[in-house]
């Protein structure tokens, strides 16, 4: 039941709201002679969703709930798996199936965000716990990718998911859609992420105590967080750098991961990074230009990793997997968007102010949940989540 900070939320937390969500908008409605596992449970582990009525309970409070029990919570998860097995049994609407799709595609959202919920709680925790004890593999005598540029020129693109209508198995979300038109003009963007050598440079510049880079909002939040490094990065004598990182797999000493990509950066210090180095960070038409070539491979949760890993191919790599690409481009609806009907309309739609678009997956997205139309979007001060840099100009 941690909740190391406001938006985070428990473990027990993530179990029962995926599976309310399956009770909610799936069972309820589409399940005849369904018994709701425990009646309160419909407002207790609703996120976010007002239209459903009830009040959901301040997601800051979400550490305090010792009850239900972490054996009731699994209870429920039983009891909800039981109904969809006769759900499955029988004949299936289209639209049953569709919020399937949605719930399996929720739930793979919550697989990431317990990842990095565990990591912030367990960094939280004065002993530094690790997640998983077998130490990073280092990445031998691989030679890291040089950095390079790839070029594009203008033209005139589609970007967005062509969702398939007739097909109830064929799922994105409803922000990917509709696939429109978008004039990009020539750009060029980097073969690969932002290392940990290259923030550290950035850093030894003193970039975190000159204004002339940041953003006011993000000078603000450099002032009043204190922010000199990553989250994450802390300072070590023994290690030659200076400093230590610490991963799922415990601390590593930053020396060992200076070629890995940079992580648990905000928009903010993404945004510095590129104009210090008199660049900026790609737009997200031209990061789905550039990605939508390539096949969705990448150091994605289904490695086992758990920490992004070096670059040492050629052509565009890490657009998939390792971590998430802050985007120029701010969180609104495409041209013609249409939220889903009726309280599902929530999932999305209502967040489209004031957080940045985020491309590619990270190395505790689900392999099968990434592609290349894909918006992930967070406040600009975000940093918990596994959010890195890539370059363009
Ligand atoms: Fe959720």
């Amino acid at each position: 039941m941690v909740q190391s900070f406001p938006e985070a939320s428990p473990m027990k937390w993530h179990q029962a709201h995926t599976t309310w969500f399956f009770e909610t908008f799936v069972l309820r409605p589409f399940l005849p002679d369904y018994k709701p596992f425990r009646d309160e449970f419909r407002w207790l582990f609703n996120s976010y969703y007002n239209s459903l009525g009830e009040e959901a309970p301040e997601k800051q409070l979400r550490g305090s709930f010792s009850r239900p029990s972490l054996r009731e919570v699994l209870a429920f998860r039983a009891h909800v798996d039981e109904a969809m097995e006769k759900l499955f049994a029988g004949h299936i609407h289209d639209d049953a199936a569709r919020r399937v799709m949605l719930g399996l595609d929720h739930e793979q959202q919550h697989q990431e965000l317990m990842l990095t919920d565990i990591k912030h709680a367990f960094f939280s925790n004065p002993l530094r716990p690790a997640y998983d004890a077998n130490p990073l593999v280092g990445a031998g005598d691989v030679s890291p990718s040089e950095f390079m540029w790839h070029r594009f020129h203008d033209r005139v693109t589609e970007i967005g998911y062509p969702i398939d209508s007739t097909n109830c198995l064929d799922f994105c979300f409803d922000n990917e859609t509709p696939r429109h038109k978008v004039y990009v003009e020539a750009f060029r963007i980097a073969n690969r992420s932002v290392t940990c050598r290259e923030y550290l440079e950035f850093m030894s510049d003193d970039v975190y105590a000159r204004p002339e880079f940041w953003l006011s909002e993000g000078w603000e939040a450099v002032r009043k967080q204190g922010w000199r490094a990553p989250l994450y990065w802390e300072r070590d004598a023994a290690d030659s750098t200076g400093w230590r990182i610490f991963t799922l797999r415990g601390w590593h000493g930053l020396s060992a991961l200076l070629d890995t990509p940079v992580c648990h950066v905000s928009f903010f210090e993404a945004d510095a990074f590129a104009r210090w180095r008199g660049c900026r960070l790609p737009t997200e038409a031209e990061w789905e230009l550039a990605a939508s070539g390539s096949a969705i491979h990448g150091n994605l949760l289904d490695t086992g990793r758990l920490h992004p890993a070096l670059a040492s191919a050629d052509g565009l790599e890490q657009l998939f997997g390792d971590s998430w690409e802050w985007t120029a481009s701010p969180y609104t609806g495409y041209p013609g968007y249409k939220p889903l009907p009726g309280a599902l309309g929530e999932y999305n739609g209502k967040f489209m102010s004031g957080q940045m678009i985020l491309r590619g997956g990270s190395c505790v997205t689900p392999a099968m949940h990434i592609r290349s139309t894909y918006r992930n979007f967070f406040p600009p001060a975000t940093r918990w989540q596994f959010t890195g840099i890539r370059l363009a100009a």
